[in-house]
């Protein structure tokens, strides 16, 4: 079976003009939802992340700032920035750009951010509230990857989902997030005794395992739903996912590409956040 592609690029579109009709109905009403980014030290990589959110928010109508701070900055100055963005009025949403320098703790920063604003998700208060159901900002990228199944048909009602990867930003939040939609969901990591196995038990497969071309073919069920979460540049500068895309698409029924599958969801999902965000602190009045 050749597998159907999963065009993220697409769907981000989509989500992206239904964001920007629901901002300018809110600025007609005196609400402009706010977003606050902030970056410490000259990470590349950071640097093009941070850049791609302030332009997503200026084309949706969102107001932005980006806070850049030298690489040296101490740990007690960022958290009196933070401090005074917990408070701005403009500001509903508060991202602070990950990895950070080794000086600075990265648990007291994402401790610090008012849950209302947190529309990363990575806090405490919302991870707990994800763990048990209640409401809360879904971390961005498992955000778009249930909105890409939905925009698919795929319901994850009754199915097997395999979760290759366990870190706090996309495996274990996505699990919980599939379990909540009554997925039965196993998780692997870099321990898992046979991988090739699990893998092929999955109806759905999400793999965020961070290491290029680890899930080929051969581990897939045919007809599975292939989410590929991985971004990995080879030495030759091609960049490619943690799916081995071309055995992969060969089994599944449908399956991101990389680039232009899973990424251009991440960013649309930050913009989501940041208008609820902005609509629940303007229903509190706060
Ligand atoms: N670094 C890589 N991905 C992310 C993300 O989703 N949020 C933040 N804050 N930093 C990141």
């Amino acid at each position: 079976m050749a597998a159907q592609i999963i065009d993220g690029k697409k769907i981000a579109e989509q989500v992206r003009a239904e964001i920007k009709v629901e901002v300018d109905e809110l600025k007609q009403k005196g609400l402009e939802p706010g977003l606050a980014v902030v970056l410490v030290g000259d990470n590349p990589a950071s640097q093009i992340y941070v850049n791609n959110k302030h332009k997503a928010c200026g084309e949706l109508g969102i107001y932005s700032e980006v806070h850049r701070l030298p690489g040296d900055t101490p740990q007690e100055e960022l958290l009196g920035l933070i401090d005074k963005l917990n408070y701005d009025k403009k500001i509903h949403g508060i991202l602070v750009q990950l990895p950070l320098p080794e000086q600075i703790d990265e648990k007291a920063i994402i401790n610090a951010i008012n849950p209302a604003k947190d529309v990363d998700g990575f806090g405490p208060a919302n991870v707990g509230n994800l763990v048990i159901g209640d409401d809360c900002f879904f971390p961005c990228t498992p955000h778009g990857i249930l909105v890409m199944l939905d925009k698919i048909g795929v319901d994850p009602k009754g199915k097997r989902a395999v979760v290759v990867g366990r870190s706090n930003i996309v495996g274990k939040p996505v699990a919980m997030m599939l379990l909540h939609r009554h997925a039965t969901v196993t998780m692997c990591h870099t321990r898992t005794q046979d991988l090739a196995w699990e893998c092929r038990n999955a109806d759905i497969l999400v793999v965020a395992a961070g290491r290029p071309r680890v899930i080929t073919g051969d581990m897939i069920k045919e007809g599975a739903v292939v989410i590929d979460v991985g971004v990995n540049r080879l030495a030759d500068g091609k960049v490619v996912g943690d799916v081995d895309f071309a055995s992969a698409s060969e089994k599944a029924s449908w399956i991101t590409p990389v680039p232009g599958g899973v990424g251009p969801m991440t960013i649309t999902m930050l913009m989501k956040n940041t208008v609820e965000a902005a609509k629940r602190q303007w229903s509190r009045g706060s």
